[in-house]
C-alpha cells in the first residue's frame, strides 16, 4: 500500500527523528559512560551511571524500537519496499541486531546503577563492565553512522527479489528506482560489507567476552 505525499513526509519525519536521535541519544551515553570510567570524582562517578541507566530506558529503548518499526512502514509504505534495494537490507541488518544488543545491556546497566546508588565506585571496581559499556556504546555510534551514510547515498543496487520484481512489474512508474538501479552499484557492495563486518564483530567480541552475563557475574573486581 503506498502512502499519500503527505502522509509519506508525516511517517519519514518520523523515521528521521527517530533514527537520528537515537545516534545523538547514543552519543550522550558514551560521554557518560567515559565519564563513569575515567573521573576521579565519586559524585561524579555516581550520577554517570544513574543518569545513563535512566537514558537508557527512557531515551534510548524507546528510540531504538521507534526507528527500525518507522523505517518498515516507510518501507512498505513506499515504492521503496522492505527487501528491494540492498541499502534498505542493509539497514535491516545492522539496526535488528543493534536493538537485540541493546536490549542484552540493559541488565548490566541497571545492575551497575544499583551499585553505585548503594556504594561508592573505586576505581579498578566493576571494571570489566565500565570498560565494556564504553566500547558497545562507542561501537554502536559507529554502526549508527553507517546507517545514516547508506540512509543519504541510498547506494544503488537492487536485490534478487527487487529486480524479480521490477521485472514483473515493468520499469515504468519505477523512474527514482530504477535511476538508482543503475547508478553506483558497487556503493552497496562496500557500504554492506562493511556494515555487516561491523555488526558480526560486535556480536563475535561480545562472545568472546564471555557474553554479558560476564558483566553481572562478577562484581568488584
Ligand atoms: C529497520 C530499519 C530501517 C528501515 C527498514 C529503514 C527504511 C528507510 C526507508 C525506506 C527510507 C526512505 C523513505 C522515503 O524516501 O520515503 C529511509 C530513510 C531514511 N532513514 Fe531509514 N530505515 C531503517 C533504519 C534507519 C536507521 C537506523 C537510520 C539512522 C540511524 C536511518 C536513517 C534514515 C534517514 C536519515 C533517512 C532519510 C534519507 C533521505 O530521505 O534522504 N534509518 N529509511
Amino acid at each position: 500500500m503506498t502512502m499519500t505525499p503527505h502522509l509519506r513526509k508525516f511517517a519519514l519525519t518520523a523515521h528521521i527523528t527517530s533514527s537520528v536521535g537515537w545516534f545523538g541519544a547514543v552519543a550522550g551515553f558514551l560521554a557518560l559512560a567515559i565519564a563513569g570510567l575515567t573521573s576521579q570524582d565519586a559524585q561524579r562517578v555516581h550520577t554517570a551511571y544513574l543518569a545513563m541507566e535512566l537514558t537508557a530506558w527512557f531515551v534510548i529503548v524507546p528510540l531504538s524500537l521507534a526507528s527500525p518499526l518507522t523505517g518498515v512502514v516507510q518501507s512498505l509504505g513506499t515504492p521503496w519496499g522492505l527487501f528491494r534495494h540492498n541499502w534498505i537490507v542493509a539497514k535491516l541488518l545492522i539496526t535488528i541486531p543493534a536493538t537485540l544488543i541493546l536490549f542484552l545491556h540493559m541488565r548490566p546497566i541497571g545492575h551497575l546503577a544499583a551499585v553505585v546508588a548503594e556504594t561508592t565506585l573505586a576505581k579498578g571496581d566493576l571494571a570489566g563492565l565500565r570498560i565494556q559499556l564504553v566500547a558497545s556504546s562507542g561501537a554502536a555510534l559507529v554502526v549508527l553512522l553507517v546507517a545514516t551514510a547508506l540512509s543519504v547515498y541510498k547506494p544503488g543496487g537492487m536485490t534478487w527479489y527487487g529486480r524479480r520484481r521490477l521485472n514483473e512489474q515493468g520499469v515504468a512508474g519505477e523512474g527514482r528506482c530504477r535511476e538508482l538501479t543503475t547508478s553506483t552499484q558497487h556503493w552497496v557492495d562496500v557500504c554492506g560489507i562493511i556494515a555487516i563486518v561491523l555488526v558480526l564483530l560486535f556480536v563475535i567480541l561480545h562472545l568472546m567476552g564471555g557474553g554479558l552475563g560476564g558483566h553481572t557475574g562478577g562484581h568488584r573486581h
